[in-house]
């Protein structure tokens, strides 16, 4: 048996049993592929049912306001994804009458779709003969076969996309797709493979050549960004200052006002700090409490954050505004923001 041949029989026997699995509607199958594109299955089941159940058909999804699309995305991170996917879902309402298209072309020029989203809907979908590419398939690739160029050079993407093309059960791109990346996330394991129970270990070059941990290759080390957050949860009589995000990756939710370094500050430094003075000039500020710090992790960029509880008088802070403190858990925030919310006794 060939290797795709014996990668469709292992997933018969070890594939999971996923909703969107048992699904001919593509609307569904899109949903899951943007829930899925930088999210482990563990995590995204839950968000997917509650998509489906809210909002059963593209329509009802077009129709939400942004905030409360946002705010079932809370907590699932990379929000520029619930964005595109609100914006998408308009499009295909209004201008494929609530179908989406029957075409890899059309697929791909839709907002937040990259070519292994729409090679994944349209096999998926239609049984049209694309291959998927994403990070499981380049590790299985790259390790089966022994392939080391960098992945995240051109000459690295095009040899594997060329590879899994020519690996693509034509007659069947479905189960074939489903198949790779499945097996690469469950058996071809970035860090623990379970290589002595593996079908492929008589012919996989990584295996045989001692060189699981080394493959797949990647060029470029990502440079991680340090920043100092310090979010102002700023109570006066009106309530607490709360702003919509104009940009950035939190584009869309709301947050507490902050002062930004890109070195640690402490209590006293931040108090004597020009950013604090523009912040509270000729106000008189109480501080009821500074919390520890919340580390978040991103892929560009290491956030530690502290919340600082201040009591002033009459603030003048554009962009902002005011919202009763039991309010606060009704607005779409970061991960980030609904940590410290956990620790505050809000209702
Ligand atoms: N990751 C991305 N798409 C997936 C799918 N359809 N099934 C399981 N994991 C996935």
């Amino acid at each position: 048996m060939n290797f795709s041949n014996k990668l469709v029989s292992w997933y018969q026997v070890n594939k999971r049993d996923l909703p969107w699995r048992n699904t001919a509607n593509t609307y569904y199958i899109w949903l899951s592929e943007i829930i899925l594109q930088q999210t482990r299955v563990v995590q995204g089941t839950s968000y997917y049912l509650a998509f489906v159940k809210a909002y059963p058909k593209v329509e009802d999804l077009a129709n939400a306001p942004e905030d409360e699309v946002l705010k079932m995305w809370q907590g699932l991170g990379y929000y520029s994804r619930a964005r595109n996917l609100h914006f998408t879902a308009k499009e295909i309402a209004a201008n494929y009458g609530g179908k989406f298209p029957n075409d890899y072309q059309k697929i791909l020029k839709l907002k937040g779709v990259g070519p292994y989203t729409a090679a994944a809907i349209t096999s998926f979908a239609f049984g049209l003969p694309y291959a998927v590419v994403d990070g499981n398939v380049i590790r299985v690739l790259s390790r089966i076969f022994g392939v080391d160029t960098p992945y995240d050079t051109p000459l690295g993407k095009k040899q594997f996309q060329e590879l899994a093309q020519e690996l693509l059960i034509k007659e069947n791109p479905s189960v074939y797709n489903q198949a790779i990346m499945e097996f690469g996330a469950m058996q071809c394991k970035p860090k623990s493979p379970s290589c002595s129970v593996c079908p492929m270990q008589g012919f996989c070059e990584a295996y045989n050549n001692n060189t699981i941990a080394k493959l797949p290759v990647k060029s470029k080390k990502i440079k991680v960004k340090n920043r100092f957050l310090h979010f102002l949860m700023i109570e006066t009589e009106g309530g607490v200052y709360l702003g919509k995000r104009k940009s950035g990756i939190w584009q869309g939710l709301y947050e507490f006002p902050f002062l930004e370094f890109f070195v640690r500050v402490n209590e006293k430094e931040l108090l004597l700090s020009e950013e604090w003075a523009n912040m509270f000039a000729g106000v008189k500020v109480e501080i009821q409490s500074i919390s520890s710090e919340f580390i978040h992790v991103l892929s560009h960029q290491k956030i530690y954050a502290q919340f600082w509880e201040v009591k002033t008088n009459d603030i003048n802070l554009r962009n902002h505004q005011l919202i009763a403190k039991e309010e606060l858990e009704n607005y779409p925030v970061s991960r980030l923001t609904e940590k410290y919310f956990e620790t505050l006794e809000l209702t």
